[in-house]
């Protein structure tokens, strides 16, 4: 019999895919470029379902339906082409292809246009939920030629999560779009652990709370609007002791965040497209100030001022950080989909956002009940100008306002750095605000530069003969 699907590249995530399909009646290849792994799947997982072992590319190929599928989960970059050449090499006209990796999407547009000259359909598809995720049901985003789904849709739905019987799951739309997805969903998981440190750093040392305690608000919180997987695991995260010394976890933990790079091509990518995604653009600044070891070690002891006001009532303040982080959610994902359409107009790709909420809403990391809130949002509303101006949203907000502010405003007092809570609550303040200084911005580039400005008042560009009479003429 032959395999339904070949799945290449056996690590973690790899193998967890592959038997994920297999769990779900598919018939598996296997290939990895050293046989062990592929053994060591067989040998523990073997009895899951039906796997076909293949040693070399040839004996892949060979022992899958035609069209073929195959799935590369291998590392992002070089080692991606070079997969996809071998089998490329191997593989005949109507083949699909699939990098399941995070793939920087650029990297997926170009590998799509060489395929197709080659008669290949190429897919870049986002695969998120962790190893978790790969094996019980992860959330997918295919990008690629449309005739490509057809032949791959029913395959990857069946073995993504599934919210009230909706798969977490759906094509996405042309080239590199899966990708692009997948990078900003990235970068909004990013941003949503960004906030949640900043909470849990305001409880430690506004509240002086213990991990524990910080855990149970967690867990509380994860029963309301917050409900999410990332709420969840942080709960899970501060209420283990280390066995070693018997503190928390979470104080033995090294605190300096590492990355592996999405956040950070979000943000390059925004910047491109010239979308503030600020709170984004925060979180990985952030981990990036976490890393700074050395100067953080020189500045521990630096001057705090004498402001210091403590929360005098843990309830209420409490409740104004689930305010602060609800807000700042919002903001988060409302920067993420501005970024989404910028991207979906600048590639013509006509991406759907309310499909994106849709298949975010199980499987991947960023899973939240909130994702139903924004996806009822693109329904009643698919061209809203901002997440922020949905009804909903915007009552949300409404009502957490006041909260917000006063954890800025005491997060600044005690000097505990709230980056993304603050600059979300300053693009929040920004973006509703009638008039900016940027009229000033505009003044100053044409004092120095000529760079003119428009007026308020009539048509066309304007400069002011700053070093003559000072007379506005029509540019
Ligand atoms: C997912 C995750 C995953 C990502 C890790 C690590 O959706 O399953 O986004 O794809 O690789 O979260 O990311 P960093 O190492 O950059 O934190």
């Amino acid at each position: 019999e032959l395999a339904q699907i070949g799945v290449t590249g056996l690590a973690v995530m790899g193998s967890n895919i592959a038997r994920n399909f297999a769990r779900n009646g598919h018939t598996v290849a296997l290939h990895n470029r050293s046989i062990a792994k592929t053994d060591a799947l067989l040998a523990e997982h073997g009895s899951e379902g039906k796997f076909i072992r293949t040693e070399t590319i040839e004996e892949f190929v060979a022992a899958l339906q035609k069209p073929r599928r195959v799935l590369i989960m291998v590392k992002a970059g070089d080692p991606t082409d070079a997969v996809i050449e071998e089998l490329a090499g191997a593989m005949e006209e109507g083949d699909i292809i699939i990098d399941g990796g995070n793939a920087l999407y650029t990297d997926t547009i170009r590998r799509e246009a060489s395929l197709k000259q080659r008669g290949l359909l190429f897919v870049g598809a986002g695969i998120s939920g962790g190893e978790e995720g790969a094996l019980n049901g992860p959330s997918i985003m295919p990008g690629g030629p449309v005739d490509s789904y057809k032949a791959l849709g029913p395959l990857l739905e069946s073995i993504a999560a599934q919210v009230d019987g909706t798969p977490c799951c759906t094509h996405i739309g042309p080239d590199g779009s899966g990708h692009f997805v997948k990078m900003v969903h990235n970068g909004i998981e990013y941003a949503d652990m960004q906030l949640i440190g900043e909470a849990y750093n305001l409880f430690r040392d506004a509240l002086d709370y213990t991990p524990q305690q910080v855990a149970d608000v967690f867990t509380e919180w994860n029963a309301g609007d917050l409900e999410s997987y990332l709420v969840e695991i942080t709960a899970e995260v501060l209420k283990q002791v280390d066995a070693k010394t018997g503190q928390p976890l979470v104080d033995v933990i090294v605190d300096a965040a590492e990355q592996k790079g999405t956040g950070r091509w979000t943000v390059k990518a925004a910047l491109d497209l010239g979308v503030p995604v600020t709170g984004i653009a925060e979180a990985v600044f952030a981990r990036a100030l976490s890393g700074s070891r050395s100067q953080r070690k020189a500045a521990v002891g630096l001057a705090s001022g004498t402001l210091a006001a403590k929360p005098s009532d843990a309830e209420q303040f409490t409740h104004d950080i689930s305010r602060a982080l609800y807000a700042s959610k919002i903001v988060a994902y409302a920067q993420g989909f501005d970024q989404i359409a910028a991207g979906s107009a600048e590639y013509d790709w006509n991406l759907h956002p309310g499909d994106l909420a849709t298949i975010w809403r199980g499987g991947c990391i960023i899973r939240a009940r909130f994702l139903n809130r924004i996806k009822d949002a693109y329904d009643d509303n698919a061209d809203l100008p901002s997440l922020i101006l949905a009804p909903y949203f915007r009552d949300a907000i409404e009502d957490a306002i006041d909260s917000w502010r006063r954890v800025v405003i005491t997060a600044a007092s005690l000097g505990i750095p709230v980056p993304a809570f603050a600059s979300s609550l300053a693009y929040y303040d920004a973006l509703r605000a009638e008039r900016l200084p940027a009229a000033l911005t505009q003044g100053q580039r044409d004092f120095f530069g000529a760079h003119t400005y428009e007026r308020i008042d009539s048509e066309g560009k304007f400069h002011t003969l700053w070093s003559g009479d000072r007379s506005e003429i029509q540019a």
